[in-house]
């Protein structure tokens, strides 16, 4: 297994001798090709271990999908233009700490789905000095040593979902370098406040799919330029009012998929970037006003599946908003605080599919607010033409007359003269519809006279 290795010199000679020198010394069974100047091809050929010799020109390997069990002191030998290595998908347990030594221009690992690894020596990686991106997703750890990555100045893209961290691993911590951080699919509990610390160049990072129940106050605050950020399916029900302070160039941020009830008018005061905001599938039922105020780049909202019966205008208050507004899965009660909702369907088509939890069935979209005489908006009543409750006291009950005159007055403003009012402004009506009351007039004092035929007609029957 520890077999002597021919010392490896690379002869920069011409590109023919250079092809010839990458197929040369091809481990058995494996492909080796020029595509990214020589690539070591030994994936899925049931290996037991790593091969004895590679090409020294290697610079790219794949031993993916084999049975590699353990990698020992210097296992690839010296490699010195290997760039990239990929080690996934096999059952390694056991890494020896100078595993990589002589690799000294390996800028990509990847080590996933290795389920086995659990447990990494603080020095496992401290050769790859210039090491860019680690993968070490689906390996089974628990933990890792703090000061595992402090010899990787170079790293750049941290990928470890699916383990078994139970916290933020505390090495990375001070990896003023990371841009991109993937730890979803973990178990981890908790942001604490010194979690992020110095990660000033993070643009990506994904927690999504954990555990996480606590944000301490201003715990991304070290993370400026941070422009994605999932927060998304964790047990969060609140955050504090400091939480994303500062992210003036995040782009992304999802909170979907956990228990929230309130949003905070100050949660997002600071993200002038944001393009896309998550915040479905919780149990928000209230929105301070002012909420989305500062977010002047919103593109997309979604607050679809949530416990939202009304939604105030003042939440969008001043009107930047202009992007797709997604909304379904609420109790809506469709009443005239939400008609301001209704223009802007109308208005804008930047919402639809706003089905009504009063009057059930009914969507937003379909219902017609009327106005009284003195032009406030009428709530809409359960639309039921078909089926009227005969009474055994004479003449009509109360609540009978309000439906039948509100069905009249429905039938005197049609619709078309009705949107036409509703068309002048962005704001939920406050004009006097006394205009479109004359036009309404004119549609007819026929047709009431029609309907109150059928009405009264109907009404004898049932008696
Ligand atoms: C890394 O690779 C470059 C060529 O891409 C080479 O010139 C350099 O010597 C290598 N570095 C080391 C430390 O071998
Ligand atoms: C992988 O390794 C573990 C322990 O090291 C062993 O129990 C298991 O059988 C191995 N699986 C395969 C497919 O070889
Ligand atoms: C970040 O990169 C710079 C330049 O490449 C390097 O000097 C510095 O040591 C790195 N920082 C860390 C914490 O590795
Ligand atoms: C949420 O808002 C409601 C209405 O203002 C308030 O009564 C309630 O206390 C708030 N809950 C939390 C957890 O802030
Ligand atoms: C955000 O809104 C607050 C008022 O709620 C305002 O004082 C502040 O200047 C705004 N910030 C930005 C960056 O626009
Ligand atoms: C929805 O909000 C109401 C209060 O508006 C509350 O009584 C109810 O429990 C909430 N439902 C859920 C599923 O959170
Ligand atoms: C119509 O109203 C009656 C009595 O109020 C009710 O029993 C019936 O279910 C309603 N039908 C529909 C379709 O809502
Ligand atoms: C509403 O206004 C827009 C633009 O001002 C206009 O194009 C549209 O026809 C109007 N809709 C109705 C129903 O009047
Ligand atoms: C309607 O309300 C808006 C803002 O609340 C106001 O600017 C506008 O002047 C009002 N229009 C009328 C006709 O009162």
């Amino acid at each position: 297994m520890f077999a002597h290795r021919i010392p490896c010199v690379v002869l920069f000679i011409q590109p023919i001798y250079a092809m010839w020198a990458c197929y040369r010394s091809c481990p058995w069974s494996c492909v080796c090709t020029q595509e990214r100047s020589c690539s070591v091809l030994c994936d899925r050929i049931g290996l037991p271990e790593i091969p004895k010799e590679f090409p020294c020109e290697a610079s790219f390997i794949n031993l993916d999908k084999n049975n590699i069990k353990f990698l020992y002191e210097r296992a690839f030998g010296t490699l010195p233009l290997l760039k990239g290595l990929s080690l996934s998908h096999n059952n390694i347990s056991f890494i020896t700490p100078g595993a990589f030594k002589g690799l000294p221009n390996l800028t990509e690992l990847k080590m996933a789905h290795n389920e086995y690894i659990r447990y990494l020596h603080t020095r496992t990686f401290s050769v790859l000095k210039k090491l860019v991106k680690l993968d070490l997703a689906d390996c089974n750890l628990f933990n890792m040593p703090d000061r595992i990555f402090v010899e990787l100045p170079s790293l750049h893209e941290l990928i470890l979902f699916q383990n078994n961290f139970r916290r933020i691993p505390g090495a990375i911590r001070g990896m003023e370098n990371l841009t991109h951080i993937y730890l979803e699919s973990n178990r981890i509990e908790a942001v604490a406040y010194n979690s992020l610390q110095d990660l000033i160049n993070l643009k990506y990072l994904n927690l999504q799919d954990n555990k996480i129940n606590v944000i301490h106050d201003r715990s991304f605050q070290d993370c400026q330029k941070l422009e994605y950020l999932y927060l998304n399916d964790n047990l969060l029900n609140e955050l504090p009012e400091n939480s994303f302070r500062g992210l003036r160039k995040l782009k992304m941020l999802n909170l979907g998929g956990n228990f929230i009830r309130n949003v905070s008018n100050v949660w997002f005061q600071d993200l002038v970037e944001l393009e896309v905001l998550y915040l479905d599938r919780n149990k928000i039922s209230y929105i301070e006003e002012g909420a989305f105020e500062n977010l002047t780049s919103l593109v997309t909202l979604h607050l679809n599946s949530n416990n939202l019966t009304t939604l105030p205008f003042d939440v969008f208050r001043p009107v930047y908003f202009l992007g797709r507004l997604f909304l379904f899965r609420n109790p809506w009660e469709c009443d005239c605080r939400i008609k301001w909702l209704r223009d802007w369907m109308d208005n804008y088509k930047l919402v639809r599919d706003i089905p009504c939890s009063s009057p059930a069935g009914m969507d937003l979209s379909n219902i017609a607010f009327q106005r009284s005489q003195d032009g406030t908006c009428l709530d809409p009543w359960d639309q039921n033409y078909t089926y009227f409750v005969p009474l055994p006291t004479d003449g009509l009950p109360s609540t009978m007359e309000t439906k039948l005159s509100s069905l009249i007055s429905r039938l005197l403003l049609p619709r078309g003269s009705y949107e036409e009012i509703g068309n002048v402004t962005d704001y939920p009506d406050n004009n006097t519809i006394s205009d479109g009351m004359n036009t309404a007039s004119l549609v007819s004092v026929q047709m009431m006279t029609y309907i109150l035929c059928i009405i009264v007609s109907h009404y004898s029957i049932l008696l």
